[in-house]
């Protein structure tokens, strides 16, 4: 098993040790899982320009393409990721949200089908599980196919010290990933996610590059023809029928409506 740890704080601080914590709580379960860390302040990813290229013609187009296409390729390479991402603001660093922007195109094509995830958070007070839970979010929207949440409130800003009940918290959430990855049980997806796999996709035309203003969407879709969720990943009968009737609604948009992000000039 392989699991990249992911550093989405620009500092090695409270949320980076309780997640050396839980590497060691995996580890102790299971010494032949492989572990890797990306730290984000190292990668030194620019801002994201709002260029819309990703979108509209494909993330190698993005200025930022070698550095984006790493992160890629690391969660791509490993069975899943742990997040360690500290609440600033109520919300994610920014460096992490930095990167979200950078992979926002995944919502209208998704991948990581397979990927599931652990994502912790420290916070001084409050808001620890608004940002866990927002990295959650925009994760199923990528494709993960399940996330676990460790918010904890560590009631420091730089001398935190896990608690014996922070690690008991950890440890029933680090076991539940871990022997879900373990298990490479797939689950259902949430209802919502149904949402953009079934609604963009019957938005694509396959006119591809013909179109006057084409989007890599029209390129990306017919791998998941007449599909409501990815191969591989279980969806229950109310889930297909939702999906179809996601994709008839799409359809009837597509009509009326071309997704171009023209842009002014
Ligand atoms: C820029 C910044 C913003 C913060 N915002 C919040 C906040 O909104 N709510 C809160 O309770 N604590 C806040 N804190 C405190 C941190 O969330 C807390 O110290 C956390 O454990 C820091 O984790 P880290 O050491 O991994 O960065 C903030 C700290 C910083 C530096």
């Amino acid at each position: 098993m392989k699991i990249l740890i992911m550093n989405g704080s620009p500092h090695r601080g409270n949320t980076w040790r309780l997640t050396q914590r839980v590497k060691e709580m995996i580890h102790a379960w299971d010494e032949t899982v492989e572990f890797s860390e990306v730290h984000l302040m190292d990668v030194n990813l620019p801002f994201c320009t709002g260029c819309s290229n990703c979108f509209r013609r494909g993330h190698q187009y993005c200025p930022h393409h070698e550095k984006v296409q790493l992160i890629l390729d690391l969660i791509e390479d490993n069975d899943a990721v742990i997040f360690s991402v500290s609440c600033f603001q109520g919300h994610l660093t920014g460096i992490m949200k930095n990167l979200t922007d950078h992979l926002a195109f995944l919502i209208h094509r998704p991948r990581f089908f397979h990927k599931k995830a652990m994502v912790i958070s420290t916070t001084g007070g409050v808001s620890a599980n608004s940002t866990t839970k927002s990295l959650a979010g925009t994760i199923a929207g990528w494709g993960f196919n399940k996330s676990y949440q460790l918010p904890i409130v560590a009631l420091s800003w730089n001398a935190y010290v896990p608690t014996e009940r922070d690690l008991q918290k950890a440890e029933n959430v680090a076991s539940k990933f871990y022997l879900d990855v373990k298990s490479n049980r797939m689950h259902a997806p949430p209802v919502w996610v149904l949402i953009p796999f079934n609604l963009f996709q019957a938005m694509c035309r396959p006119t591809g590059d013909a179109h006057e203003f084409p989007t890599e969407d029209h390129n990306f879709w017919h791998r998941y023809a007449g599909m409501q969720y990815a191969p591989g990943v279980p969806l229950p009968l109310y889930k297909r029928l939702l999906g179809k009737f996601i994709y008839f609604i799409g359809k009837h948009i597509g009509k009326r409506m071309i997704i171009t992000y023209k842009k002014q000039s």
